[in-house]
């Protein structure tokens, strides 16, 4: 048995094992069958509420019944383990080095949701040996079956880092807010990505806002710059979702909103996007998994 087949042989009796799913036999039978939807979720601006939306996505999504992992790509201060208040002792880099493989870096968050930490191994994907990048990928290729939603938090701008996570997602969710800061700065995100990657489409998702008229606008402001000024670009309205303070409080006490207020205004509209974006069908998606992600981040650089 080679060392990847082994690996993902032990990935896939954990993830199963954690799922509740099913024998590993019927999961070799299904693995053809099975890659991961790749989300990243960005923005132009700063705060705008990434983090909290991966986070409570993450546990909507569980609780359609999909197998949630996380990549932790942000560097920002409120990062994931934060939110979910995790303290998380190995990340990327350990199994970027050798030392751990995997499933010894992989953390459960709330309601069996699988979270990488990145701590600074994010900034240091630049500078990677032939070996590291194979660790990297090979240690990936294991994990491919064992889950339905590869959620990226990118951080935000247009730095190369934020630039590379969304060229190597699939689906990218660009998330602004009624600021006109946070939309001219989402408009700057998709310039680049359009103009220098040739990255044609996005979903907005629009956050901290009124209600449903103001947050239609937003999208209106945004999609009609980006139509006038850049071309045929694909911006699909994903949904909003208001201004809260209960995030704040949900943050205090290290809990998502979505299990803290389960009844408010914005848990519903978190579900209602979770909802939105597991009905798209896979058909209408390109195809990728998660170790091809990791082959164009590493090609990147
Ligand atoms: N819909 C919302 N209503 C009110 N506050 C929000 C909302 N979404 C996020 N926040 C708050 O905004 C701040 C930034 O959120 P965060 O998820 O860390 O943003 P980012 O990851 O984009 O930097 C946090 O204090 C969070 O509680
Ligand atoms: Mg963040």
């Amino acid at each position: 048995m080679d060392q990847a087949s082994g690996l993902r042989q032990m990935v896939d009796k954990k993830a199963s094992y954690m799922y509740n799913t099913n024998t590993p036999q019927k999961k070799i039978k299904r693995r053809s069958l099975t890659t991961p939807r790749i989300i990243a979720v960005t923005s132009g601006k700063g705060g705008v509420g990434k983090t909290n939306i991966v986070g409570n996505l993450a546990i909507a999504f569980r609780r359609l019944g999909k197998r949630v992992l996380i990549l932790d790509a942000d560097l920002g201060l409120a990062n994931i383990d934060i939110i979910f208040g995790l303290n998380p002792q190995y990340n990327i880099n350990h199994v970027i080095n050798g030392e751990k493989d995997i499933a010894g870096i992989l953390i459960k968050g709330p309601e069996d949701i699988y979270i990488i930490p990145a701590g600074s191994g994010i900034q240091e994907l630049s500078q990677l040996t032939e070996g590291q990048k194979l660790n990297l990928l090979s240690e990936f290729d294991a994990i491919d079956d064992s889950f339905d939603i590869f959620l990226i938090d990118t951080g935000a701008g247009i730095s190369s880092n934020v630039i590379y996570f969304n060229i190597a997602a699939v689906e990218r969710i660009v998330v602004v807010t009624p600021e006109p800061t946070s939309i001219t700065d989402a408009y700057a995100l998709i310039k680049v990505m359009y103009t220098k990657h040739g990255t044609d489409t996005f979903k907005i998702l629009v956050n901290m806002t009124k209600g449903a008229a103001e947050a239609e606008a937003v999208y209106k402001n945004l999609s009609s710059s980006v139509t006038r000024f850049l071309g045929d670009i694909s911006l699909d309205y994903t949904g909003f979702i208001p201004r809260d303070d209960n995030f704040h409080k949900a943050v205090k006490k290290q809990q998502a909103i979505i299990q803290l207020y389960p009844e408010t205004a914005s848990s519903q509209s978190i579900i209602k996007i979770a909802e939105y974006l597991s009905r798209l069908s896979r058909e209408e998606l390109p195809d990728g998994n998660i170790k091809f992600f990791w082959k164009k981040i590493v090609a990147s650089y």
